[in-house]
């Protein structure tokens, strides 16, 4: 089947654009890459590939490989004192769920006996501080160098929005980002720290190439909802951590379906199963779903994610599960 695709989107496109070919329960996912937009092409292979037997849907994504900023040796990591491990949680797309998941799981990861640290360096829209009640205050230092990093029901916690004015303008803060995200990690004092979760800004630009290259990262986990153009997004996302050496360590599957808080009842709104069958077809792990629920969303705006305020509830168990599989990964 596979050759099958290759030849009919090789009569459109020059074959070395093809960069991949997906095929898992009938959805297709083409992936070209540097080829040039054409929405006339695109239908044609869609209308062709989607007749053949057992193709239910077919998708035709662009990609664009940027040259890979090449890291010279001379150039240092960014050292983070204290933290032994560091996962980024990024999307390729803003408002998924990254800061809910970060969250979330940096205290899955806590209840799971690690030493964990949450750093937010979402510049865009840094959340961590409203999430966790320090939203407003200034970090403390007690020698004028270094700063005290905040701490939490157990997890010391650090923000990028202590330091970058979110009344400035994005370009600017942006300018300013990597500096800032620099400095904020390596003149906090952690303590000791087994595992690091870093709330990623959105997006696959610079500041985030940079971000990955210059941290030291045991991994990235891609959080996306099942929507198309989500999904499309978090194959951009998985692409970057790859393309910088960043193992991926999975994708979360984030507002995967909503639960009615009166009857209990499951409706897939956004489809469902999408980012599993993304997974599949980019061959990297899919890490478990997440419903939408009020409670998710209520607990986090409340100051307490629900990880912590149902520790019962079955949304609990589905973030202490990829809790589990993160550092089942890490070992
Ligand atoms: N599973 C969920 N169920 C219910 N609400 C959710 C869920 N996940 C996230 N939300 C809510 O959706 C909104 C966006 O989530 P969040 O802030 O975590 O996204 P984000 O990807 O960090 O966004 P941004 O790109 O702006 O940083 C928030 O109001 C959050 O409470
Ligand atoms: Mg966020």
């Amino acid at each position: 089947m596979e050759t099958q695709i290759r030849d009919i989107v090789a009569r459109y496109f020059n074959p070395s654009e093809i960069e991949n070919v997906g095929v898992f329960n009938g959805r297709v996912i083409i992936t070209l890459q540097n080829a040039a937009e054409d929405a006339a092409k695109t239908k044609a292979v869609e209308a062709e590939v989607g007749a053949l037997e057992g193709v239910s849907k077919v998708s035709v994504i662009y990609t664009v490989a940027k040259a890979a900023p090449t890291l010279r040796p001379e150039i240092e990591k960014w050292q983070v004192r204290g933290v032994k491990k560091i996962i980024a949680v990024a999307s390729g797309k803003g408002g998924v769920g990254k800061s809910t998941t970060s969250v979330n799981l940096a205290f899955a990861l806590s209840k799971l006996g690690q030493k964990v640290a949450l750093f937010d360096a979402d510049i865009y829209g840094p959340s961590i501080p409203t999430m966790l009640g320090f939203e407003g205050v200034a970090p403390i230092s007690y020698d004028g160098k270094t700063f005290e990093a905040f701490e939490f029901k157990g997890i010391k916690s650090m923000s990028i929005g202590t330091l970058v004015d979110r009344s400035q303008p994005l370009i600017w803060r942006g300018s300013k980002a990597c500096g800032a995200i620099e400095q904020l990690l390596t003149d906090t004092n952690w303590g000791e720290i087994d595992v690091m979760v870093v709330d990623m800004p959105p997006g696959t630009g610079d500041i985030q190439i940079t971000m990955s290259q210059r941290l030291n990262m045991a991994g990235a986990v891609i959080v996306s909802t099942p929507q198309d153009n989500a999904l499309i997004d978090a194959v951009t996302g998985v692409n970057m951590f790859k393309r910088v050496d960043v193992p991926i360590l999975g994708i979360v599957e984030n507002m995967s379906y909503y639960v009615c808080p009166h009857c209990g009842s499951r409706a897939d709104i956004f489809g469902h199963e999408g980012a599993q069958t993304t997974a599949a077809e980019l061959g990297v792990p899919f890490l478990g779903e997440i419903p939408l629920h009020i409670d998710i969303r209520a607990n986090a705006d409340a100051g307490t994610p629900i990880v912590l305020a149902e520790p019962d509830s079955p949304y609990t168990k589905a973030y202490m599960e990829i809790a589990a599989k993160l550092l089942d990964s890490l070992k």
